[in-house]
């Protein structure tokens, strides 16, 4: 009989990811995945912790399915993601009616463990690490009429950013090796996918620990010749390697976009320092100017914490100051949360939250500011748009992106779907523009 598979996903591009690895493994073993939780007979939650926040809805969601499990004894509840891996058996003490808890190395075994749980209806904790993460090879399948697809080139963390949970629940870093990641990229294109993401959590350092001297520039080189392919997007990237080698591949691997998110997280040296990110701001400037060299039309995103213990006014300005002087074309910004296990959670000096939710609505206001004045500029220019989809807002329009990653609505048809098209920018909003058909390249 066939049964059904319902997945809730929080957090990163590499979670979402993940989940779409888990569809394609649970449907070889019979699993269908439909839009419907109430049709579902196996529930995973793919969590993420890596801010209070986002542990928080990930636990409010597990709440709400207490419900369905009391109406339906025989439903299969699994918590997966950075929040199982961090509490693990733990987990089960708190959500007693949850079936399965398995860890961010122990997605490929989920087939044979919920096999188990549908034979001996037992509770299971699985979140040990492994060497390989054996996760990396699972081809996902490709959503519903989509040109774009995501490809893990790496998993884990080795930088231990002093307020980061994530190198203590994903492991340490590990490479998938450059000939599985371009079989992997030319499956894609055999199946239609023009645009190919790459992820890691910090994919310039991408090849050290394989150490036969392949590396993250020489990777985008092989994979820009993948016929079919032809857009290439990474994410993401730490400042600190960010090498000359790869800013250069912006000026001649004619397939990578030209955008690229290099999270920054403060302005102030001080606070760089305490966070052990390992450069300064006047080398962030420094590699943002060199990349703006190489490539002027860069679009440059950013992430940037807000709060950070000991965090001055004059450390918030120099935050400020840095915004300003960058002007980036968009930005993620949080307030610190504090993450059991990590180096932070150990600092004195706490910021209150008043004084954080104050910094964190002027750092987005400036954004908001800047964005649409980056967008605003790009009235009139004629914008190659890769067309992903029927625009969210009008069935008539379609969207898609342009190189540097905004999203553009035009009027068009669904034919378009995975080409590229020249279109005449004519408004500019905050979250997208708005354009005009040219023509069908
Ligand atoms: N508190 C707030 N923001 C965090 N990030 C990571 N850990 C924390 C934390 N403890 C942010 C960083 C990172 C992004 C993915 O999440 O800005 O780049
Ligand atoms: Fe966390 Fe730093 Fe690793 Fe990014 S580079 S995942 S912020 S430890």
């Amino acid at each position: 009989m066939q049964k059904n598979l319902f997945i809730y996903t929080f957090g990163c591009q590499m979670n979402v990811h993940d989940s779409e690895k888990i569809v394609a493994l649970m449907e070889k073993s019979g699993y269908a995945s439909v839009g419907d939780v109430g049709m579902a007979d196996l529930i995973i939650i793919n969590t993420c912790s890596i801010r209070e926040k986002a542990a928080q809805k990930a636990y409010s969601q597990l709440g709400r399915l207490k419900e369905f499990k009391k109406r339906k004894p025989r439903l299969i509840i699994g918590v997966g993601g950075c929040l199982a891996q961090q509490w693990g058996a733990k987990l089960i003490e708190r959500v007693p009616y949850l079936d399965l808890v398995f860890g961010t190395h122990n997605i490929h075994s989920l087939p044979d463990l919920i096999k188990t749980i549908e034979e001996t209806r037992v509770q299971v904790v699985r979140t040990e690490f492994h060497e390989a993460v054996k996760s990396l090879g699972i081809l996902a399948p490709i959503r519903n009429g989509r040109v774009t697809a995501y490809v893990t080139i790496m998993q884990g963390c080795n930088n231990f950013c002093s307020y980061c949970v994530v190198p203590h629940l994903r492991g340490k870093e590990e490479s998938r090796s450059l000939r599985e990641i371009v079989k992997e990229v030319e499956v894609l294109a055999g199946r239609g996918v023009k645009e190919v993401t790459l992820l890691g959590q910090n994919v310039n350092s991408y090849g050290k620990t394989i150490g036969n001297g392949h590396d993250f520039a020489d990777l985008l080189h092989e994979i820009g010749s993948i016929r079919g392919i032809e857009r290439i997007r990474f994410t993401t990237s730490h400042p600190k390697d960010l090498s000359d080698r790869l800013v250069n591949c912006f000026s001649y691997v004619d397939k990578l976009c030209e955008h690229i998110h290099l999270p920054v997280q403060t302005g102030s040296d001080r606070i760089l320092s305490m966070m052990n990110r390992c450069y300064t701001n006047a080398d962030y400037c420094e590699r943002v100017d060199k990349l703006r060299s190489v490539r002027p039309d860069i679009s440059i995103t950013s992430d940037i914490i807000v709060g950070f213990p000991g965090e001055t006014d004059r450390d918030f300005q120099a935050t400020i100051d840095m915004m300003g002087k960058i002007r980036f074309d968009n930005l993620f910004s949080f307030k610190y949360s504090e993450r059991e296990g990590t180096a932070a959670a150990e600092l004195g000096d706490k910021v209150n939250d008043y004084v954080k939710s104050e910094r964190l609505k002027i750092v987005q206001a400036l954004q908001e500011k800047h964005t649409l004045e980056k967008n605003e500029a790009m009235i009139g220019n004629a914008e190659d748009i890769l067309v992903e989809e029927i625009s969210k807002n009008f069935k008539e329009d379609m969207a898609g992106r342009t190189r540097t990653n905004k999203i553009v609505n035009f009027r068009g048809g669904c034919e378009m779907i995975g080409k590229t098209v020249s279109v005449l920018i004519t408004d500019a909003y905050q979250h997208s523009l708005r354009g005009r058909l040219l023509n069908v390249n």
